[in-house]
């Protein structure tokens, strides 16, 4: 009986002679060549691209015909390029199932005792191909593709189990000291399949980065594990547990090595995700009954449309995201008009299926948006990346905002009445939370400057004030008094009661994103 382990690979495998116990140990056990591979802490990643027949193994009682047999499986490579590893297995009892584990060619293998078939049949062209043909399916406009696998938490527990069985073996060899200096199952699996998927999709440059939950095979770009968390934490839960079980109690619970599984782990369904988009612009809104997030009031919807859906519909259909996750610098009520060069926003755009756009196609975008609805407009829209983004939310509280409100006076008022306001500067505020927001805001006084204001005379009733405002100010309250819980409010310095009857942003300085020109 000999096992042959022949590998393609220009650096010779640190496999030894001296390994033999261990390797006939593990394939006794009932692992995959290629977890041979992982416990002997094989690291050359060519060895875990043969194909699984070929890496560990050829059963034959005839020493010279296999060698005869691997030789010939690849005539064309020079042999100083080939380490050879000849181990004679002829021991005694373990023989019949080391026999069994290295049939793996003949296709009638069995299902490898610690990574549940992952690599066997779950890594190969087959799935190589499922892969491609899912990331094809998305149609999906990328450059670099990361493949991100998830496994099933058993799995820990088996490599756990198998590690017991050949730890003191392999210590005693020197080839590894713990646990985590075995190459784990993602880590071959990476190693197998990247090449694999990049050919299938020809050429496209493919990274790996793995996660373990349940055995998905996830995609482009970047894998985001938003979804399954709680499973993330079943299996971290196991490898705490793990670490933390002595091994003699584990071994009472159990099996060592692990026993036989029925059947191979499933592969669940290929998982497709692209990395966010950014998207960031301004708005001008331009109607007194459109809130600016969707209203929803116990389930029921209080308006039909918001500033954030009108501008999300065209640019999700552009590209082809599956949702989006909406912020701007402040937000104006629902009876707010917003004018002037507009608010500044910026989107995130959950897996974009397309994420190329040209100027040329953002302005068509931008045209698109404007020509959906008389209520909103937008401007300056660009791709931003995902750090820029955090420039809109930065030192917010210290810009400036201008706004024009429309006053009555519960007094008749002349001209003369209100010019004072217009001298009046940098007038500081204290504003205890509005009552109107009480509701969702903790009670706190707030100090805030109006930097300027000034007067349009309307009617004996009516004027128009501007006010030049550090931003968080709240104005309706400023106008009103809030029943005093704004000091000083517009009641106080015109001695009559005031109500602000219309609000408009004017504008917001924040000078971000940058103006894209015309
Ligand atoms: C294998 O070949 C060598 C010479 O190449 C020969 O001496 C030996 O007897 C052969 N072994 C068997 C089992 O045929
Ligand atoms: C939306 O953005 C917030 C804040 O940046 C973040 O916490 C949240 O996870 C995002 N939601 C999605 C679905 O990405
Ligand atoms: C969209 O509307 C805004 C505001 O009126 C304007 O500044 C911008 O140029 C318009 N863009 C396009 C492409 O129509
Ligand atoms: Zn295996």
């Amino acid at each position: 009986m000999l096992v042959v382990l022949l590998l393609q690979a220009a650096v010779m495998l640190p496999l030894k002679e001296k390994d033999k116990p261990i390797i006939q140990k593990l394939l006794a056990a009932g692992c995959c060549a290629r977890c041979v591979l992982r416990f002997c802490c094989v690291s050359v990643q060519a060895a875990y691209r043969q194909p699984p027949e070929d890496s560990v193994g050829q059963d034959s009682t005839d020493e010279n015909k296999s060698q005869d047999t691997a030789a010939s499986q690849a005539p064309e490579d020079p042999p100083n390029k080939r380490a050879k590893l000849e181990l004679s297995m002829a021991g005694a009892e373990p023989e019949e199932e080391a026999a069994t584990a290295v049939r793996l060619k003949d296709g009638n293998a069995h299902v490898c005792v610690v990574c549940l078939g992952i690599l066997q049949e779950l890594c190969g062209s087959i799935q190589a191909l499922k892969v491609s043909e899912a990331v094809k399916a998305g149609n999906y406009e990328f450059d670099t593709l990361v493949l991100s696998l998830s496994l099933p938490a058993q799995l820990c527990v088996r490599e756990h189990s198998c590690w017991l069985h050949v730890k003191k073996e392999v210590r005693e060899k020197g080839l590894v000291l713990n646990k985590d200096d075995v190459i784990q199952v993602k880590e071959a699996f990476k190693w197998i399949m990247q090449g694999m998927v990049a050919k299938e999709l020809g050429g496209v440059a493919v990274v790996t980065k793995v996660s373990c939950t349940q055995l998905a095979t996830a995609c482009p770009d970047c894998f985001k594990p938003t979804k399954n968390k709680q499973s993330v934490f079943t299996r971290m839960a196991v490898v705490k547990a793990l670490e933390k079980i002595p091994d003699a109690k584990f071994l009472k619970h159990y099996p060592c090595p692990p026993r036989q599984p029925s059947s191979s782990c499933s592969p669940r369904e290929v998982q497709c995700l692209h990395v966010s988009v950014f998207v960031a612009g301004r708005y001008n809104k331009f109607c007194r009954s459109l809130p600016q997030t969707p209203w929803v009031i116990d389930g029921e919807r209080r308006m039909e449309s918001s500033v954030e859906e009108l501008i999300a519909a065209p640019i999700l259909s552009a590209f082809r995201a599956d949702g989006f996750n909406f912020s701007s610098s402040g937000r104006e009520d629902v009876d707010v008009r917003t004018l002037g060069n507009g608010r500044p926003f910026a989107m995130e755009l959950l897996n974009p299926h397309k994420s190329r756009f040209s100027k040329v196609q953002m302005k068509q975008l931008q045209e698109t948006i404007n020509e959906s609805s008389d209520k909103i407009k937008v401007r300056d829209l660009q791709i931003v990346t995902r750090e820029a983004m955090g420039r809109m939310k930065e030192g917010e509280e210290e810009k400036t905002k201008s706004y024009t409100a429309l006053v009555w006076t519960q007094k008749t008022i002349q001209r003369e009445d209100i010019s004072f306001i217009d001298n009046i500067k940098d007038l500081t505020l204290n504003q205890k939370t509005p009552l109107r927001v009480l509701h969702r805001r903790a009670l706190a006084v707030r100090q805030r400057t109006i930097h300027s204001m000034s007067t349009r005379f309307l009617d004996s009733h009516h004027f128009y004030l501007g006010l030049k405002t550090q931003a968080g100010t709240y104005i309706k309250e400023f106008v009103h008094g809030d029943f005093g819980r704004t000091n000083p409010n517009l009641c106080q310095l015109l001695k009559t009661d005031t109500d602000i009857l219309e609000l408009d942003v004017e504008s917001v300085d924040v000078d971000w994103p940058p103006p894209v020109p015309e």
